[in-house]
């Protein structure tokens, strides 16, 4: 039998979220709409934050709410706190997403909180989560590097991990939120995480600054990894990052693990639809912002 691996389309949220232009609301359902029927389990549509934080994203409830929903995908949003949950439960999310860091600085700089503070203000969101029968993920970001602080220990990413998936959440992604990483790092990193978190409870999210989340990729697939995050057209980034450029495209992700024998149910020809749209979106953004 096949290996399958997961998917886990975050174009809609890690990408346009580090969009300066406004992406009009229709746009952002078109594109949730045309990667609804390219087969995704998983799409992370918006963010239930802050407007002030993340001015992209202030249409989440529009978004969730006008967009069709195929019977086989689950549509994630991130919720950084109880108020989240509240606006996300309310626009139908079928999953949610705590969002916490291994690194301090990152943590202050993105939620403007400690991570210790973090694990308290998720800890109410996980127990709504239980209670209202939506699945509940994690994320740590800065898994190997922090754009504020360097380097970051491992058992600083195992214990956030770990802390979250006590809480509840049925899988932890972990972010090189900048796309520095190398696979020894990962490596490193990974190991010291799968003694807390078993491998298949846990995602790759690789952003692809140095070229090398194929390669984190690889190392993750060999460590029993099955769940990859990547955006459509390789958008995204995360404001509160600087220098965190896109995801890990998706094309590229789908084509390298059926070519290693994975898989994923992706269909390519919708996912190139897709793709040109995103092309037309960000082409317009950047033809607006750059002198
Ligand atoms: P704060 O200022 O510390 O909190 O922000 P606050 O409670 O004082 O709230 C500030 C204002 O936001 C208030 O409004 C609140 O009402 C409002 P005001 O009174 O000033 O008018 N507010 C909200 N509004 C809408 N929805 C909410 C909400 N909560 C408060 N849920 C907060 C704390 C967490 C809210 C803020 O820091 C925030 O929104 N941060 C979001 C940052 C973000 O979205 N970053 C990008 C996503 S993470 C990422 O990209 C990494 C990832 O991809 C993995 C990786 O690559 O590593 C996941
Ligand atoms: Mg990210």
């Amino acid at each position: 039998m096949t290996d399958h691996v997961r998917v886990y389309e975050v174009g809609p949220r890690d990408g346009l979220q580090n969009e300066t232009v406004f992406i009009p609301t229709a746009s952002k359902i078109a594109l949730i709409d045309l990667l609804s029927r390219a087969g995704f389990e998983k799409i992370e549509a918006t963010s239930f934050v802050s407007s002030k934080w993340v001015p992209q994203l202030v249409d989440a409830a529009e978004v969730m709410t006008q967009i069709i929903r195929e019977g086989g995908t689950d549509y994630a949003v991130l919720t950084p706190n109880q108020r989240g949950f509240e606006a996300a439960k309310a626009a139908g999310a079928d999953e949610v997403a705590i969002f916490g860091s291994a690194s301090e600085a990152f943590s202050q700089k993105n939620i403007n909180c400690s991570i210790e503070e973090s694990l308290e203000r998720f800890a109410p969101v996980a127990v709504a989560a239980r209670e209202a029968g939506i699945r509940l993920r994690g994320y740590v970001s800065c898994v190997v590097e922090c754009p504020y602080s360097g380097m970051v220990d491992p058992v600083a990413v195992r214990d956030t991990a770990f802390a979250m998936l006590d809480m509840g959440c049925y899988e932890i992604s972990l972010g090189d939120t900048i796309g520095r990483a190398t696979p020894d790092a990962v490596l490193r990193m990974l190991e010291a995480v799968v003694d807390y978190v078993p491998a298949h409870a846990l995602a790759g999210h690789f952003h692809d600054t140095g070229g090398r989340a194929l390669d984190n990729v690889s190392v993750a697939l060999d460590m029993g990894l099955r769940t990859f995050d990547s955006a459509v057209g390789g958008l995204g980034g995360c404001p509160y990052a600087p220098g965190a450029k896109g995801n890990l495209s998706t094309t590229s992700l789908v084509t390298f693990l059926e070519g290693r024998g994975f898989h994923t149910g992706i269909d390519l020809t919708l996912l190139a639809e897709a793709e040109a749209l995103v092309a037309s979106l960000v082409t317009r953004s950047y033809e607006k912002v750059t002198p």
